[in-house]
């Protein structure tokens, strides 16, 4: 597939022009919150309200689903946060998973040398260059004092196990899932009798002291990843990285991303990762520009080579087939749960004009949206009416999730289910009572379909099911 780093910020346009509509939009209704906010939060740490937690769940099943449920040559794995301090030493973090940090002299802000205004390019090279503000002549961009020279901070973040707090107890906790999954390789690999070609995948916490974190969850200091290392012999690592590279960016388009606000763009030698032979960015178009989504790396041997050697464990594989010995390379696909969901979200959003009023659509895959159905009384004040409806949003919640609303008239109800992302509304009448029908609305095209009350939950299944294709 070829690299589309020509599609400049310019050329496409952003799903939203303002970060500020889905960050009130997320409050507002309950999908995102700040950490600890009646004590004046804590920084780039997010809370996820009751939309936002199904939401981010739904992104990750629909992971799993396409990552392990799938495939027969990919297993799960859930490994701790904490592991032995020496597989970050053998990883490389210990000494190399740090960003350059400079400080103002005068207001002491700190920033990260790439992120400051004429510093976007420096390489990793300059940024270990002492003289490099001077050769830049970069300043404080708050208040124009002088800047120091870049130091390297690391990233990982510390605490200890056991009740003494010094050198020998500290551990980190993790900055990626990745290594989990390595220094599991063996017991996963005999257990499962997996053969390479084969993957282990897993989603979970990780967490990076960033220097600058920001724009709302994009960059955040305690976060979720959803990884897959793909053990392949070494000649093979070329042509699995060929075929993971459009399988995951085509995943956010089956979940509905517009293909446009897609590119993938290939790290130059300079910015590679110390682990890491080859690897390109699936990247989105964001409100603040073109960033990373997920990295798909080929790893080569690094990972298990350095493992093995380190632990004088044999991280070998045996091929029966050829009877060959191998420390097999790895394909990694890594990509953030809460920034995909943030993608989703910001690329599900539309504003419309319908009837001379302004209607504010979530138009999110119905595998992704939090309520999958409201059920929607016409008139709260018939009994048999709310009963219905409430025995129906039982029934559809032993499958879905789904929803009862009577708090307001039925326009203003679906302006809110649309405004949350749910597919389709059931709303039940006073000829439901009759003819024992009630009527499903489709939240995009806002068609209205009659159907019999027994038969409601069949026909959402059917939708979802035909929009998973
Ligand atoms: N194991 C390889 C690895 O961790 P990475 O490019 O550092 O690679 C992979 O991270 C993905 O994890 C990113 O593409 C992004 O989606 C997510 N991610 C990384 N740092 C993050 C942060 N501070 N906040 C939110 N998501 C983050």
């Amino acid at each position: 597939m070829p690299d589309t780093p020509s599609v400049t910020d310019e050329q496409v346009a952003p799903a939203v022009d303002d970060l500020d509509t889905i960050v009130s939009l997320s409050k507002r209704r309950g999908f995102i919150y700040p950490s600890s906010e009646i004590y004046g939060g804590i920084n780039a740490v997010w809370d996820y309200g009751p939309l936002g937690v199904e939401l981010k769940n739904n992104v990750k099943r629909a992971w799993w689903r396409a990552m392990v449920q799938e495939r027969d040559d990919i297993v799960g794995l859930d490994a701790g946060i904490l592991m032995a301090p020496q597989v970050w030493v053998t990883s490389g973090h210990v000494a190399e998973f740090s960003d350059p940090l400079v400080e103002c002299a005068t207001c002491h802000r700190r920033y990260r040398l790439d992120e400051l205004p004429g510093a976007e390019d420096v390489s990793p090279a300059d940024a270990a260059d002492a003289a490099i503000i001077e050769r830049l002549g970069l300043t404080c961009p708050n208040d124009g004092g002088p800047l120091s020279a870049p130091r390297r901070f690391n990233l990982m973040l510390k605490t200890f196990l056991g009740p003494v707090e010094d050198e020998a107890a500290i551990v980190y906790l993790r900055p990626e899932t990745a290594q989990g999954i390595y220094v599991n390789f063996r017991n996963v690999q005999q257990s499962s009798r997996k053969k390479v070609p084969f993957g282990i995948a897993q989603i979970g916490k990780a967490f990076r002291n960033e220097i600058s974190p920001g724009n709302f969850v994009f960059r955040m200091r305690e976060f979720e990843q959803m990884e897959m290392q793909f053990f392949v012999r070494p000649d093979g690592a070329t042509a699995a990285f060929e075929d993971w590279l459009p399988r995951r960016r085509a995943w956010y388009e089956t979940l509905g991303v517009a293909p446009a606000r897609l590119r993938t763009r290939e790290h130059q030698p300079g910015e590679l990762a110390h682990y890491a032979k080859k690897a390109v960015d699936v990247e989105y178009r964001f409100p603040f520009g073109w960033k990373e989504l997920e990295g798909v790396h080929n790893r080569g041997d690094f990972d298990l080579g350095n493992h093995a050697r380190a632990s004088g464990e044999n991280l070998e594989y045996f091929d029966p087939s050829t009877e060959e010995h191998y420390i097999p390379w790895i394909v990694e696909t890594s990509a953030g749960a809460d920034r995909a969901a943030f993608t989703f979200l910001i690329d599900a959003y539309r504003e419309e004009e319908v009837r001379g009023e302004k209607r504010v659509v979530l138009g999110l895959h119905p595998d992704l949206a939090p309520y999958k159905v409201a059920v929607l009384p016409l008139l709260k004040k018939r009994s048999e009416i709310v009963e219905i409806c409430r025995r129906l949003r039982a029934d559809l919640a032993r499958d879905v999730m789904a929803v009862y609303d009577d708090t307001a008239a039925i326009g203003k109800l679906y302006r809110r289910q649309d405004e949350i992302g749910t597919p389709w509304c059931v709303t039940v009448d006073v000829d439901s009572l009759d003819d024992g029908a009630a009527t499903i609305r489709d939240r995009d095209s806002m068609t209205q379909e009659r159907v019999p009350i027994e038969g409601v939950k069949r026909a959402i299944l059917d939708r979802m099911a035909a929009a998973r294709g």
